[in-house]
């Protein structure tokens, strides 16, 4: 694995950090001390602190220094879920009209929607490409395509994919009107009304919201601390179920930003293998990584053609773009027939752009920056919700991606709190839409995928404060 040159000292800090040895609130050796310690330049010994930070081991404190942090306790993700794998209906217990239709005083800050703002997105490489696409594919671009997508934009996707040795085959791969709609393919290839999925818990809202609407039922396997996706609740549950597909997002799950690693991802293989069971595997967040390498997938590890994986560029380019794919494996005949049925493919224009800016190094340029945008946005917001919110609070550090999930403090009134969210004009995604057990009513997900405005800032202190 790629190592970061700052490693050199951020192991060295991290394990006497984790180990006790530097207490909270003890003073780190300076940006310079360091850049002559490990002869190396002043911007790397930054970026390590950066990741320190990102990590919540490190805060900054300006113009004094860097120190070991102390936060309040990021590790209790403990959710209330029952210890026997439960099989429900696709139904919401709580009306999330509401979560739609906030009235407030207020003009609202909002941190619920996973989508990044215009300053965020690389808007003039996006419309230049697109001006170029029009001039020279004319009008070309206002026939029909092929239904599954164009020949060139799939041989493009597989390339990519080659580089984090993940092989798609043409003929298996579909050009989808967004992710979801790749995920509604891809369960209505595999499931009949009525059939049971394996989900994660928590699940976002749009991918429980297409479970619903194809009228399955789940079984909701928990996300723990860290390591991820239970993986042993998750055989527990294939063992004495009849599971058709189990839905996942390995690569920086929604919300939890938790990255599943290589041998866990081999083992939920392993467990779908001896069930003979699909995994429909979501990799929207893939390229969002905050440090090392773009992590593989789990289709990396399957020749079995069980796994199918679908993405987007609504993440990594603008979500404007109506644009994403799936790999449907074995189920590809089926996946084929259901994309054929909902309409003609994704608008040529959208088709041409896109590949024009994987196909050149425009789009890897545009993520170095993105990535490491994101990770500051993060370690920003982190460092908010620590500073403001109350003691208590639990904070799950993200790995990759957009999304932090925050556990309130046991005694919160949270009808309070979204309440009082509402009369500041602050928006967060309450913790009930992520399940269909109401098993993370104390909880909420903040999205940083915005650029941190004073007003932004200004609207998570306030709303930290009101609950103290
Ligand atoms: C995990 C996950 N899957 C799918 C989607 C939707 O993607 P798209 O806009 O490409 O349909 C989102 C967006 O919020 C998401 O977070």
């Amino acid at each position: 694995m790629k190592t970061y040159k700052f490693e050199l000292f951020t192991s060295e800090i991290e394990k006497n950090i984790r180990n006790g040895n530097y207490k909270p609130g003890f003073k780190l050796p300076s940006v310079r001390t360091l850049k002559e310690q490990y002869q190396t330049s002043i911007s790397t010994i930054q970026h390590g602190y950066e990741y320190l930070m990102l990590q919540g081991l490190v805060e900054s404190i300006p113009k004094s220094g860097y120190y070991v942090s102390n936060q309040p306790d990021r590790s209790d993700l403990t959710v209330n879920i029952k210890q026997r794998p439960v099989v429900r209906d696709a139904v919401f217990t709580n009306n999330l009209d509401q979560i739609t239709s906030v009235k407030t005083e207020r003009k609202l800050v909002s941190f619920n929607v996973a989508a990044p703002d215009d300053l965020m997105i690389p808007q003039k490489l996006i419309l230049r490409t697109m001006q170029q696409v029009i001039r020279e594919e004319g009008a070309g671009l206002l026939r029909y395509y092929p239904s599954g997508g164009s020949e060139r934009l799939k041989e493009t996707i597989i390339q990519r994919a080659i580089s984090y040795q993940t092989i798609l085959h043409p003929e298996e791969l579909l050009i989808t009107d967004g992710a979801l709609q790749a995920l509604y393919i891809a369960l209505a290839a595999v499931c009949n009304t009525g059939d049971i999925v394996a989900v994660e818990s928590p699940c976002v809202f749009s991918v429980l919201e297409v479970i619903r609407m194809l009228r399955l039922k789940v079984i909701e396997i928990p996300v723990v601390p860290v390591t991820g996706l239970d993986v042993d609740f998750l055989q527990k549950a294939c063992h004495t179920n009849t599971v058709k597909a189990i839905v996942v997002t390995p690569n920086f799950h929604n919300p939890t930003g938790i990255l599943l690693g290589d041998e866990q991802k081999k083992r939920l293989l392993s467990v779908a293998l001896h069930y003979n069971i699909a995994i429909i595997e979501n990799d929207i967040y893939g390229d969002l990584y905050f440090q090392g390498k773009r992590p593989a997938t789990i289709k990396s590890f399957d020749d079995s053609g069980l796994v199918m994986i679908f993405s987007s560029y609504a993440k990594t380019l603008a979500p404007g773009i109506r644009l994403g794919w799936l790999a449907a494996g074995k189920f590809t005949e089926r996946a084929e027939q259901i994309r054929f049925s909902l309409g003609s493919t994704v608008a040529p224009v959208y088709q041409e752009t896109v590949n024009r800016l994987l196909s050149g190094n425009s789009y890897d340029r545009h993520l170095r920056t993105f990535r490491m945008q994101l990770a500051k946005n993060a370690y920003t917001a982190i460092h908010l919700l620590s500073e403001h919110f109350p003691v208590g609070t639990s904070i799950a550090t993200p790995a990759g991606g957009y999304a932090i999930w925050v556990g309130m403090p046991e005694a919160t009134n949270m009808e309070q709190f979204y309440k009082q969210c509402d009369q500041i004009g602050v928006k967060f995604t309450p913790g009930y839409t992520f399940s269909f057990s109401n098993t993370f009513s104390r909880y909420f997900r903040i999205v940083f995928a915005n650029t941190f405005s004073p007003k932004r800032i200004e609207a998570i202190q306030l709303a930290g404060q009101w609950i103290r």
